[in-house]
């Protein structure tokens, strides 16, 4: 095992919440009502992917143009970037910094593979920015989560094999993803919702190296 690959929103910090606040008002203001159980379906995909999801929620897909669409998930970014704004050392998630720090004094790697193009702005809000040796762009990305580019990225990013990176996601779709790129798949959250993963800690405060590198070599031996 010589990198980790990890999703930012829900897994370093905690702004999953604010995702959801922000598509909550956007889907108000058009007469769309999405809940916290649907909010899960969004968690990982790409804003226009999510606008998308939320229009055929509400009964509203193919009734907008393209501008209007921009215009919509503009409109969400701006109320999150609003919402984020204060973000600071205080909002990575429990156990995160601990877990980095023992990454680097194994000289395990480090990445990001987000599908946010807030990515590295909130890293460096984090303070993380130095952490972190690379970060996949997603907006040049064929397919998103679930789909395997974005972690093959990270992987290719690095000069490494899928085969020597493990990824760590909150959400069903990033998991997915982690599998799809033969990567071993770590996952932080409930272990019903997150049962596809090779292994599931319930809370990022209990990460520890130890195991996801046992986990590592019982899927390679
Ligand atoms: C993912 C989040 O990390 O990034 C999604 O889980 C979000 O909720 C996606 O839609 C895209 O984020 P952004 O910041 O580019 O709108
Ligand atoms: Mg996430």
């Amino acid at each position: 095992m010589k990198a980790v690959i990890f999703d930012l929103d829900g897994v370093i910090a905690d702004t999953a919440r604010f995702h959801f606040i922000a598509w909550q008002q956007l889907a108000a203001d058009l007469g769309i009502v999405i809940d916290e159980a649907f909010n899960e379906e969004l968690k990982g995909i790409s804003r226009s992917e999510s606008l998308e999801r939320i229009l055929i929620h509400g009964n509203q897909s193919d009734r907008y143009s393209e501008g209007e669409l921009a215009v919509f998930a503009n409109k969400k970014n701006e109320v999150y970037l609003e919402l984020i704004s204060s973000l600071s050392e205080k909002d990575i998630l429990p156990g995160i910094t601990a877990f980095l720090d023992e990454l680097a004094t194994a000289d395990i790697r480090i990445a990001l593979a987000s599908a946010s193009r807030n990515g590295p702005f909130i890293l460096d809000k984090l303070g993380l920015s130095d952490r972190f040796e690379t970060i996949v762009d997603p907006s040049g990305l064929k397919a998103g989560k679930p789909a395997p580019d974005i972690y093959l990225a990270a992987a290719a990013q690095l000069g490494l094999n899928a085969g020597d990176c493990v990824g760590v996601e909150d959400a069903l779709a990033g998991v997915q993803a982690i599998n799809a790129a033969n990567m071993v798949s770590i996952a932080v959250g409930d272990a019903q919702e997150l049962a596809e993963a090779d292994h599931i800690f319930s809370s990022t405060a209990l990460l520890d190296l130890e195991t996801i590198q046992g986990v590592w070599e019982a899927a390679h031996h």
